[in-house]
This record gives C-alpha cells, structure tokens and sequence, in this order.
C-alpha cells in the first residue's frame, strides 16, 4: 500500500517515513526542500534498506501538486508534514506561514479529492490549547486563541479538515503533537535547525558542542516547582510510530468518527532545569546557562492527557526524558563527526 508523505524530508516526516516503511508501506515524499535536504533520502534507506520515491514539489503550486498525486494512481492515504513551523517568525511574517500552511492544505485536499484518496492524517499542536485551564489537557479542552499565526495555521487547518470530512468525501485523524526532541537510535536522521535553534533541546545539544556560549533560560519566575516553564517532551521515534498506527486505523475502518483528534504526549512535564539535569547526567558535560527574562508567547505549563490515545489508539509513548536527551546529543555527537569528515 502506497502512503503520500507530505514534508517527509523533514525532522517528524523522515522518522515517520522510517517506521512507514518498516512496517511494509511505501513511500512517495513530497517536499520543496524549504527545511530539509535531500541527503535525508539516501539516510532514510541506509536504515530501512530502501528509498521512498521522492517528488520536489511547492504544495503552494496547485498544477504541481495536482500533477504528482494524479500521476500517483494507487495513493491509499496522506500524511500532511509540510509547514512552516517556526513559531517568532510567524509573527514577522504572518502572510508567508497563512499562504504557506493554508494553500498546501487546500490544494492537497483538492488534489485528494479529484483522486478520490480518502484517508488523511494531519500534524497539528498543542499550541491549539494555548494555556489550558484544566492539566493535563484532554482532546476536549476548549481551544484558546491562539498565540502566533503559526499556532492559527494549526487550529485553521483543523477546520478546514473538519469542514471537508463532512462533506463526505474522506475520513482524517489530527495527531496534536506536543514537543518531538531526540532523534532516530541510528544517529542517521534527526533535527537539522538552520540557523540558531528556537527550541530548547537543539539549543542545549548546541551549547554543549561549542557551537553557542550559553543557553538562555526564559524566566524562573513562573509558577511551578523551580520557577521554570513546564512542557511534555516526546521522543521523535514514538510519535513517529503513532503515524503507522493513525494510517492504519483509516485503512482499516478501525476508526470510531470520519474526523478524530488525538494528543500525541507523554502525560509527564518537565521544567526546563529538569530537562538541563537529565542532559548533564546523560551526556556527563556541564551545561552553561543563564537566567534571562521571559519569552514573549511563551506559555507556563502544558502536558497531555494521554487516555484517549493510549486506549483507542493502543499507542503509548515508551521513551522517559533521559533517553530523549541522549538520543538528542548522540544526534548531535554524529553531526559534528559527519562535518569533520567533509
Ligand atoms: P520540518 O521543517 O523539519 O519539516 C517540514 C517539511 O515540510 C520540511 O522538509 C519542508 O521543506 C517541507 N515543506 C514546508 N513547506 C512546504 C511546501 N509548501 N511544499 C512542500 N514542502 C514543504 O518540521 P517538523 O518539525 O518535522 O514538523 C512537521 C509538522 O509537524 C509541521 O506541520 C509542524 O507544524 C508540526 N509540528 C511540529 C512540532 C515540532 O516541535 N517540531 C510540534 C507540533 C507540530
Ligand atoms: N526555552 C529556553 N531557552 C531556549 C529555548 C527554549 O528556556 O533557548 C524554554 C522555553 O521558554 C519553553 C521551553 O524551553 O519554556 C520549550 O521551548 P521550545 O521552544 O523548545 O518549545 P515550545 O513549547 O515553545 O514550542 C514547541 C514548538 C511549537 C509547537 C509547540 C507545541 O516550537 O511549534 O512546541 O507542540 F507548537
């Protein structure tokens, strides 16, 4: 069975390509190479033993993206990567992650649509939930408005999907990721931030080489145990995997509703510090960091209620913090290893 992977180049997309294929499907990529390169291809088959075929494509393009799904006859489902998904600059350029995130999603219905493909699986937020009220937060919380135009692209998406689900036409599932770190056991895929990193984890992995001086933490003043934010961090390779299982309860009529929604977490937040200790006792490398002001946007705490994933899906994530930080310095271990040797 063929699986469309939309962004598959891409950090969660070349994970979720990896568990695809292992599990006997194959793979057609589409990407325009915005975030990712196309080296990740050839890493995607020293693991797996195969290429998935690959299509460079804008999603923003609607001839191209018609084109490439109609020349695909036997596409069973769609897995919706592709975004911008930078939060800060969303709000420089509202414009460019709207047009972006938007029209991709548009024309790839429409293009599944006029195929009659009828299975979608789309990567969305937790940033849906903006600071939720109730913790953990469940699927059912109400949605917040939200902080960035990029958290918006999310929670418009999941409209857009819902709208055309009830058109009758197709069923999809919404995997609400909250934050993916660490990288595949192999060291051949993982996070590849251009430029300075905005999330914590690459941050951390990069101070710690000697590529950045310092890590700045974004405030202790916050109300939680040692004054530091609190987030639900998920190890790539599990989330991934929740991506076979969301296919396959579409391609095999398991699903409960044509449109669901699930949180795809842990159930266990950490603080920034307690993500720093478990760096420092994995890696054995003191980290250097510095308390500095908030983060404008930033929110104070979220981690997910994992019930409903874990029973209807019978998906649970396995890896705990300390195997999500080794695996992210180990990444980072082979980055600075492949460099040397170019
Ligand atoms: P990524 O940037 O590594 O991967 C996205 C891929 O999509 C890139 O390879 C990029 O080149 C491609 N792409 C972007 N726009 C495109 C377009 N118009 N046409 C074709 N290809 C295009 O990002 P990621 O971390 O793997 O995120 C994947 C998805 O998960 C995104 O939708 C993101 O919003 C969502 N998500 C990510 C996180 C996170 O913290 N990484 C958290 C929640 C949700
Ligand atoms: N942090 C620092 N210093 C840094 C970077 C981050 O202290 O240099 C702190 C932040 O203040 C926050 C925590 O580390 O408290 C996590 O920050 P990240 O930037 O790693 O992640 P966010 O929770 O802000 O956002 C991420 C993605 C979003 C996504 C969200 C939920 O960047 O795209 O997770 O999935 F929407």
């Amino acid at each position: 069975m063929k699986i469309l992977v939309t962004g598959g180049t891409g950090y969660i997309g070349s994970h979720t390509v990896v568990e695809l294929q292992g599990a006997g499907y194959e793979v057609v990529i589409i990407d325009n190479l915005s975030n990712s390169n196309r080296e990740v291809l050839d890493s995607i088959a020293k693991i797996t033993g195969k290429y998935p075929l690959f299509e460079e494509i804008d999603l923003r393009n609607q001839k191209d993206t018609f084109r490439v799904i109609n020349k695909h006859q036997d596409i069973e489902g769609v897995i919706h990567f592709a975004a911008l998904k930078a939060v800060g600059e969303s709000v420089d350029k509202p414009l460019e992650y709207y047009q972006n995130n938007l029209f991709s999603l548009i024309n790839l219905l429409g293009s599944m649509r006029k195929n009659s493909i009828r299975n979608f699986v789309f990567s969305s937020s937790c940033t849906v939930y903006g600071q939720p009220d109730k913790l953990p937060v469940s699927e059912q919380a109400p949605l917040k408005k939200a902080e960035s135009p990029y958290g918006n692209t999310k929670k418009i998406s999941e409209d857009i999907i819902e709208d055309t689900v009830n058109t009758g036409i197709m069923k999809a599932i919404s995997l609400r990721y909250f934050n993916p770190i660490g990288a595949h056991p192999s060291t051949l895929i993982g996070e590849l931030p251009i430029g300075v990193p905005n999330n914590l984890v690459p941050y951390i992995t990069q101070t710690a080489i000697g590529i950045r001086d310092f890590l700045k933490v974004f405030g202790n003043d916050y109300s939680t145990p040692d004054g530091t934010p609190i987030r639900d961090y998920i190890h790539v390779t599990d989330l991934a995997k929740a991506h076979v299982v969301a296919v396959n309860r579409l391609l095999k009529d398991q699903f409960k509703k044509d449109y669901e929604i699930f949180n795809l977490g842990t159930g266990k937040g950490y603080t920034v510090l307690e993500v720093i200790k478990s760096f420092e006792k994995v890696s054995g490398t003191k980290l250097n960091y510095t308390i500095v002001e908030r983060r404008p946007g930033d929110i104070e705490k979220v981690w997910s209620d994992t019930i409903f994933a874990n029973k209807e899906l019978g998906w649970k994530a396995e890896k705990g913090i300390d195997d999500m930080m080794l695996s992210a310095w180990n990444w980072e271990l082979a980055l600075k290893k492949s460099k040397e040797n170019k």
